[in-house]
């Protein structure tokens, strides 16, 4: 036994810190290089919370992904920068490649009507999506697509700090919560992101293959306004 185990522990703590700066500058790939070692004035500024705008020009001309090739235009988000109710969809269609603008096609014309029922402005929530480049044929983004963008989205969360997030679909779900569990267990169950309320549901497009399922999305929407309207947020 050691006679002051104290003495013994920072002992012990002083050599394994002087073999991990030697382990680090043989490039052992367990440490970081010293050079990539953040310095105090670096993990400020990347701690702190950005802009849309910040967020839009560090995505730039984005190649991050395969799904940067087929596309027109980088779809990044829309809507008010304040509101207190996101949308969150999969991915870019044709016409929202097209116009660069989410929700924009078929599925969004759906999701407007649902918003004007709901008496919301598509002005005064926001709208994004886990990908922002369309994928090809519309198939669903793939896990290395989804990596390389979900950074960028959970910012766009952060920025914004909506009260309530609505998920539209599994893929966006699942995505957002970092879930495998099926939409089916998860609709209309209040979820948590960080300290965010998320309310998952159908995925427009879905609804307009079956528009009898079209009154459960509705009843998603009654509990995320009445929530909305219990903290007098919209
Ligand atoms: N489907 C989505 O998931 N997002 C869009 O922006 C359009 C269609």
């Amino acid at each position: 036994m050691p006679e002051d185990p104290a003495l013994e522990l920072q002992e012990l703590t002083a050599a394994l810190e002087d073999w991990l700066r030697f382990q680090r500058r043989l490039g052992w790939p367990g440490t970081p290089a010293e050079s990539e070692t953040p310095s105090p004035e670096q993990v400020q500024e990347t701690d702190r919370v950005l802009t849309l705008k910040e967020i839009r020009a560090e995505l730039g001309d984005c190649k991050r992904c395969k799904l940067s090739r087929g596309r027109k235009t980088i779809v990044f988000g829309d809507g008010s920068a304040r509101a207190r109710l996101m949308f969150i969809g999969e991915g870019p269609g044709e016409e929202e490649d097209l116009q660069g603008l989410p929700f924009v096609g078929a599925a969004g014309q759906l999701l407007n009507r649902l918003l004007s029922k709901l008496g919301l402005r598509r002005e005064e929530v926001y709208i994004a999506n886990v990908v922002k480049c369309r994928p090809p044929g519309n198939r669903e983004p793939e896990a290395d697509e989804t990596g390389q963008c979900l950074p960028f989205l959970r910012k766009q969360i952060e920025a914004i700090k909506p009260r309530v997030i609505v998920t539209l679909g599994r893929v966006a779900t699942q995505a957002l919560l970092g879930t495998q569990a099926p939409l089916t267990r998860m609709r209309g169950q209040w979820q948590k992101y960080r300290e965010i309320r998320v309310m998952p549901t159908f995925h427009p497009s879905y609804l307009l293959r079956f528009p009898k399922e079209r009154h459960k999305t509705w009843e998603d929407m009654q509990q995320v306004m009445e929530y909305l309207a219990a903290h007098d947020e919209i």
